[in-house]
């Protein structure tokens, strides 16, 4: 496995690999209504162009292949954290968040990383040392989340 930016030309690639993460890997805890509403099928590339446009975006690789990406922004914050389905499991999230760390502490000064996690994520950011600070409803698309302020110190 190895990371890259995101270029313009990944916009097709991340949105999809979005959409199946969801549709997929967040079955247990989503439904299907939730699911359609965070992430429409197809996908909006003008939308994921523009999002993705405003963040600095590391991608996971092998062989050709975008195995995860993570989104974050200069301060700190952890955006978008998603991995393909036939590739969950396998560390793909803990080596973007390691690559996303190491790139805040070195290039940014940062000392604080902040997410607010999916219920599908709060396992996999409790594993890495993340503390819950807040729990919110969201609503996406007219649709209700529940999901979980975040914080760890580096
Ligand atoms: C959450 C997500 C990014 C984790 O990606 P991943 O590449 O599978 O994570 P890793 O393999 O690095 O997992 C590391 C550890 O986190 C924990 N973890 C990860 N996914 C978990 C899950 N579904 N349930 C419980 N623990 C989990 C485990 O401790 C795991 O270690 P283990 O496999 O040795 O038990 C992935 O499940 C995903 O894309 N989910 C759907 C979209 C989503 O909710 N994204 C986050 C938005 S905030």
């Amino acid at each position: 496995m190895k990371f890259r930016d995101y270029t313009e030309n990944d916009t097709e690639c991340l949105a999809g690999v979005f959409t199946s993460s969801v549709h997929s890997l967040a079955t247990a805890k989503y439904d299907a209504v939730q699911r359609d509403a965070w992430a429409p099928t197809p996908p909006d590339l003008d939308v994921w162009h523009h999002r993705l446009g405003q963040l600095l975006t590391i991608i996971a690789e092998e062989d050709g292949q975008c195995l995860g990406f993570l989104s974050y922004e200069p301060d700190g914050h952890i955006d978008l954290l998603y991995t393909a389905p036939d590739s969950a499991r396998k560390g793909v999230a803990s080596a973007l968040l390691e690559e996303a760390a190491r790139q805040l502490s070195e290039g940014f000064g940062v000392t604080d990383l902040f997410t607010e996690a999916s219920l599908v994520a709060v396992p996999f950011f409790v594993r890495h040392g993340f503390d819950t600070v807040d729990e919110q409803t969201v609503s996406r698309n007219g649709v209700s989340f529940r999901r979980f302020a975040m914080q760890r110190t580096l």
